[in-house]
């Protein structure tokens, strides 16, 4: 079976995640399978600026969108027992195709708060005016359970339509989101739908926000195009606060890079979308 969404993978994380030992100061890990992930640290970093932050690209697995759960899962569990090494005091996990496929499993493992990416099913069902919705994710989001749960129990009775994306994040990794081969790629997903009546497009994948504008100049002005960065950042602020582990410095976070496909042009990718230098790391 291509697609395990219900098995678990088992998984020794070593158990350094007891609350008491996490310090406000202490980083807080970030991680998807490539640079779309980047698009909600920027959200964290600008909306929680005193917080280090360590943010990991899988990028030598990636794309984690054709993979199997147990591929996943075994990823996710690798990438979190390397965060607790590195003293995190939570873990955002900024890809909604690792959340759905290995976030339950995570959390039964470690008691730290682990942030998921949850695609904005409810709020588009409640936005839409012609209640006809479409969510673009990717293969492995499309085929998994627990997504399909989310989407039947918030839909409300709009009609949604769920749109895998194949070879989109592709393209966004090797750069490419300004081609022609791109554009084309986005219209083929697109143009149907818009054609179905379609008036509001939730983005279930990290990747995509780097590809937004694209997106709405395909779609029109009359499409609501929406994203998952700022629920994600209030769920993480709000776990802190619970927890007690906001950092209470008035310096300013440091965030540190990593990838483990190591390479300058990964490099001047990552810049480029941080949108100043920095100095990108090799994972582990
Ligand atoms: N950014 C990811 C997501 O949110 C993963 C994409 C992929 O690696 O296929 O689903």
């Amino acid at each position: 079976m291509p697609s395990q969404n219900n098995t678990e993978t088992k998984i020794a994380i070593s158990k350094r995640d007891n609350l008491q030992q996490m310090h406000s100061d202490d980083p807080i890990g970030i991680f998807d399978s490539g640079v779309g992930g980047l698009s909600i640290t920027q959200c964290i970093q600008q909306q929680l600026p005193h917080e280090n932050l360590l943010y990991v690209a899988d990028t030598l697995n990636a794309p984690y969108g054709e993979k199997s759960a147990q591929f996943i899962q075994q990823r996710v569990n690798e990438i979190a027992q390397w965060f607790i090494e590195q003293k995190v005091k939570a873990i955002v996990v900024a890809c909604n195709t690792a959340t759905v496929n290995a976030i339950d499993q995570l959390r039964k493992n470690i008691s730290i708060p682990v942030i998921g990416v949850e695609p904005a099913i409810k709020p588009a069902a409640h936005s839409s005016k012609n209640k006809k919705v479409a969510i673009l994710v990717t293969k492995a989001t499309a085929e998994n359970q627990r997504f399909l749960s989310l989407v039947a129990q918030y839909r409300n009775n709009s009609d949604v339509t769920i749109q895998p994306c194949p070879g989109l994040v592709e393209l966004i990794e090797q750069d490419k989101k300004a081609s022609i081969e791109c554009q084309q790629m986005l219209s083929g997903y697109l143009l149907p739908l818009i054609a179905q009546g379609v008036d509001t497009i939730v983005l279930g994948c990290t990747h995509y926000p780097l590809v937004k504008a694209l997106i709405s100049e395909i779609c029109g002005d009359g499409v609501l195009i929406m994203e998952t960065a700022q629920p994600v950042t209030e769920q993480l602020q709000r776990q802190l606060t619970l927890h007690q582990l906001s950092n209470t410095s008035k310096d300013l976070g440091t965030t540190s890079f990593y990838s483990s496909k190591h390479s300058e042009s990964q490099q001047a990718l990552f810049s480029h979308i941080w949108q100043r230098p920095l100095q990108l790391k090799h994972y582990p």
